[in-house]
């Protein structure tokens, strides 16, 4: 399989990054400091925003976000379907297919060299060369549609015989066969799959052979997009938990996106909550679940059963998201909020900064000016206790 079916078919890997420093030239500190650009941070995306389609027909998918990711951390991404999470990752790694169009913002990952300097790409504008080795380098993707990603006429084997010999071309035949077979061992497959065809593979032993073959050649960072979407909920924990066990053995950065935001608080660090194409929400994954901020955090955290404790009773999010084509005025969630207020019919809010350690959120209700208290349920404090605290009737605010 040549690099270019590989990459349409949803993994995106390469080498070692050391060996692939050298392509990237753009090396900066950051103009505001005068210090290192990153450190610890592996990618800073900001203002980035995601159009489908042109001029006056474009609808805008993903809105002015920013987002930041640490070393060896895990950041989850969660949101209804069609609220922008794939698009978002589509677009920073700049996978992403006409009609989808990047309208604004910058995406910087940070190399690093051995040495711990500072190596900054920006992927909107690198260029397809220098994307190409970056992305292959360090950013490994496993897309949504990943378990029809393998090629079907291509033994599993021959997949990764050529992944291999893409990007470690100093490899001897013999280690490339010892490389595979480890990798089959990571995500606890058998050496037997390598001389069987896609098809003559489980759902779950596929999904397995996508995450060996993302972190074939030693990712810095690894993006999952919805990896078990498809597999029974026994399934996708066993996969989902060698991924993590991988993840803490290998120490990469991970992008974890899932709609089932109780998921994501028992195995991200952090968790941003998208909504209409914006990020409405941020906080660590324990924050986020003791005390959401967004009423659509709340709503969410209610609609998924929690994965351990007390069972409790589902009540969703009344409404569904809005049409990017015709979204509301003021804030995009006004018509499902049931604490929406007279401003937030005219007012969009913008992601503000808590003062919560790092916590941030979109929101009047949390705005000092609002003049207004917070609902109880929105301001929930206490570790590990939530209850069930379900959506109040909407009030009418018209
Ligand atoms: N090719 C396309 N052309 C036009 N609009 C698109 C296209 N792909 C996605 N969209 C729109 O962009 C928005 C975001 O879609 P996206 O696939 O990023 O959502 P998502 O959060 O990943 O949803 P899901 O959980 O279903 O995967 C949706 O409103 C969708 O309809
Ligand atoms: S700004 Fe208003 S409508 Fe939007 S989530 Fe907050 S309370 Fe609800
Ligand atoms: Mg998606």
């Amino acid at each position: 399989m040549s690099t270019e079916s590989i990459e349409a078919s949803g993994v995106v890997t390469s080498a070692n990054v050391t060996s692939d420093v050298s392509v990237v030239t753009t090396t900066h500190t950051d103009q505001r400091t005068g210090g290192p650009a990153m450190g610890q941070r592996i990618l800073d995306i900001r203002n980035f925003s995601v159009d489908y389609g042109w001029g006056e027909g474009a609808v805008r998918a993903v809105n002015n976000v920013d987002l930041h990711l640490n070393r060896s951390t895990v950041l989850g991404i969660a949101g209804e379907s069609g609220s922008g999470k794939s698009t978002l990752v589509y677009g920073f790694t700049r996978l992403l297919r006409a009609p989808g169009v990047i309208a604004g913002g910058e995406a910087l990952f940070n190399l690093q060299s051995e040495d711990g300097t500072d190596i900054i790409v920006d992927l909107v504008t690198a260029s397809e060369k220098e994307l190409r080795k970056v992305r292959w380098s360090n950013i490994s993707v496993v897309l949504q549609s990943a378990l029809s990603a393998l090629n079907p006429v291509l033994r599993v084997g021959t997949q990764f015989e050529q992944v291999l010999k893409t990007h470690r071309r100093d490899m001897s035949k013999a280690d490339r066969r010892a490389r595979t077979v480890e990798l089959l061992a990571l995500v606890g497959l058998n050496e037997d799959r390598l001389r069987r065809y896609p098809h003559e593979l489980s759902g779950g032993q596929r999904q397995r052979v996508m995450i060996a073959l993302a972190l074939a050649l030693d990712p810095q960072l690894v993006i999952m997009d919805e990896p078990t979407t498809a597999l029974d909920v026994v399934t996708q924990r066993e996969i989902i938990s060698k991924l993590f066990e991988l993840r803490s053995r290998f120490g990469f950065a991970m992008i974890f996106i899932t709609h089932d935001l109780s998921l994501l608080v028992e195995l991200a660090d952090e968790i941003v909550v998208m909504y209409a194409g914006e990020i409405v929400e941020r906080a660590s994954a324990q924050a986020l679940y003791d005390t959401p901020r967004h009423p659509y955090t709340l709503g969410l955290l209610n609609s998924f059963p929690p994965m351990h404790g007390v069972r409790t009773e589902l009540t969703g999010i009344p409404g569904s998201p809005p049409d990017l084509a015709q979204l509301p005025t003021g804030c995009n969630f006004n018509p499902r909020c049931p604490y929406a207020m007279e401003r937030c019919l005219k007012e969009s809010p913008s992601l503000a900064d808590l003062g919560e350690d790092g916590r941030s959120v979109a929101c009047w209700l949390h705005s000092g000016d609002a003049g207004v208290v917070v609902p109880v349920e929105l301001r929930r404090t206490g570790k590990g206790k939530r209850e069930p605290a379900p959506m109040p009737v909407k009030r009418d605010v018209s």
